[in-house]
Order: structure tokens, then C-alpha cells, then sequence
């Protein structure tokens, strides 16, 4: 063998040495993505035994947001950052009072109020004591900043938020109309078009309200039928729940809270609905 050949058979292995390392790498990336997504998949959950109104709220922005990204096209990477981030968005808010998340801010007293400005920042804190996390928890901290400077908690404007809290401003704001208020897509869009320039990045209010007209229309995701019985508070109620002698009980687009639920009850042997009941949660 002259030196040319013992050469390029040493370059070859070094280069199979190198190809090794770079599997190896790329499995333990994975394997760590992989992790994440476990555990923020379960702290969603354990989110969701506390106050399920908040883990589903955290869990339809998610998916929401990871079908918005995917209509822009967005790359891959940056989809699946975004969906996580979306997730965690309103960790801050995990322990509060329900009050908290279910009243609009104007109907909290002074010490609550206090307390819904200050999720932003401790959501900050919570994701940004993770060394990896610390774009994702700016991110967190920036989601209800408003486009024109008047958001909180930094009072930033247009580029100097950034994109991503651009994005689920819209979408949270977009979920909470739904589901905390109630409102049909119709409603929303008359709601929130006019404050694309203010509250909401306007190319980006554009984009989304073209995507949501189709999102409805296609997603089922987070639609479950259950059985009268296993109703609880905080589902949202997708359909009209009527009486055998057709009379409308509780009509459907409402938040169940302990009373309707009591009022189903009493009404069980006398329900229309022989099989399971449409919730979103
Ligand atoms: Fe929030």
C-alpha cells in the first residue's frame, strides 16, 4: 500500500468516525426534543386538572397557532417553537383564581387586576430559569404587548415585539372571544379588524383572519361528544342541550359553569340527547 492509498483509507475513516458523531448528535437531539415535548405536553394537562377552562384555552391556542404557522408556510423549526410557546403562554396564570381567567379584566377588583397585568412577566420568569427556554420566555413576556405602545407589560411597539407574541396576541385574543365570550367567528372579525394598527400587528390580523375562515370550517380538533353525566365546568358547549318535550334547556356556544351543570342534572331523565353531548375543551 503506497501513501496515497493509506491516505484516503485514513480519511475515510475519520470521515465514518464523523458521520457517527453526527448520528449521535442528531439522536440526542431528539431524544431531548422529545423529552420537552412530554413535559410541557403533561404540565399542560396538570394545567388543565386545575382549571380546565386555562388548559384548554393554553392547548386550542397550540394547536391553533401550529395551523396558522403551517398556512404562512413558516419552516418547520419554526413552527414547532411557536406551537410550544403557544402552549406556555399563560403559565403565569397557573395557580390564580378562577375569577381571574373567566371575568373580563374590567370586572376584577384592584388586587386581581394587578395580578392579570403582572402573568406576563411571571410567566417570564417561570420559562426563563430554563437555560434553553430563554427566547421562548421574551416571547411569553411580550404576548400582550399592544402594536401601538398602549400593551403591557413593557409598553413596546410594532417591530420592537416580537413576532411570535405578535402571533398569539391575535390567536389568544381570537380563542378568548370564542370560548370565554361566546362570539361566532362573524362577531370576532367585526370585533377585531378594526384594531389591526393598534392592538394587533395589521399585515399579521390580515393574514390570520384570512386562515380562520378555513380553520373553522376544518377543524374538529378539540370537539368531544360526552355523556351528560361527565360534563364538567369549564367545557365549552357545542351544541343546544334540549328536553324530551323539545324545549331548549341551555342553549349551545356557552362556558358550563356549577349551575347549568346542576340544571343538567336535574333535568337527566328528562334530556333529549339519548347519546353523547358535543363540549369543546
Ligand atoms: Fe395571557
Amino acid at each position: 500500500m503506497d501513501s496515497n492509498e493509506m491516505d484516503l483509507e485514513a480519511l475515510q475513516k475519520e470521515n465514518l468516525e464523523l458521520r457517527e458523531k453526527v448520528a449521535g448528535s442528531k439522536q440526542t437531539i431528539k431524544t431531548l426534543r422529545r423529552n420537552f415535548q412530554g413535559m410541557v405536553q403533561l404540565l399542560t394537562e396538570a394545567i388543565s386538572l386545575g382549571n380546565m377552562f386555562l388548559g384548554s384555552h393554553m392547548k386550542r391556542s397550540a394547536e391553533m397557532t401550529k395551523a396558522f404557522c403551517e398556512y404562512l408556510k413558516l419552516p418547520k423549526d419554526i413552527v414547532y417553537l411557536n406551537y410550544y410557546v403557544a402552549l406556555l403562554h399563560d403559565i403565569g396564570l397557573v395557580g390564580s383564581k378562577s375569577e381571574l381567567i373567566e371575568k373580563t379584566v374590567d370586572d376584577l377588583n384592584d388586587a386581581d387586576k394587578k395580578m392579570f397585568f403582572e402573568h406576563p412577566v411571571l410567566g417570564f420568569e417561570i420559562i426563563n430559569s430554563i437555560y434553553s427556554l430563554k427566547k421562548t420566555a421574551l416571547i411569553i413576556r411580550s404576548h400582550h404587548e399592544n402594536y401601538d405602545g398602549t400593551g403591557f407589560p413593557d409598553k413596546l411597539a410594532s417591530g420592537e415585539i416580537p413576532i411570535e407574541s405578535r402571533v398569539i396576541h391575535i390567536i389568544n385574543d381570537y380563542d378568548m372571544n370564542r370560548f370565554k365570550f361566546s362570539l361566532n367567528p362573524e362577531e370576532i372579525q367585526i370585533k377585531m379588524d378594526p384594531l389591526g394598527g393598534s392592538i394587533y400587528d395589521p399585515d399579521l390580523l390580515n393574514k390570520f383572519q384570512g386562515f380562520i375562515s378555513h380553520f373553522e370550517k376544518n377543524n374538529n380538533g378539540s370537539a368531544h361528544f360526552i355523556e351528560a353525566e361527565s360534563l364538567k365546568p369549564g367545557m365549552y358547549l357545542d351544541q343546544d342541550i334540549i328536553l324530551s318535550n323539545g324545549l331548549l334547556l341551555i342553549p349551545g356556544g356557552v362556558l358550563l359553569d356549577g349551575v347549568m351543570l346542576g340544571k343538567i342534572q336535574s333535568f337527566s331523565t328528562n334530556l333529549f340527547h339519548k347519546n353523547k353531548i358535543r363540549v369543546i375543551y
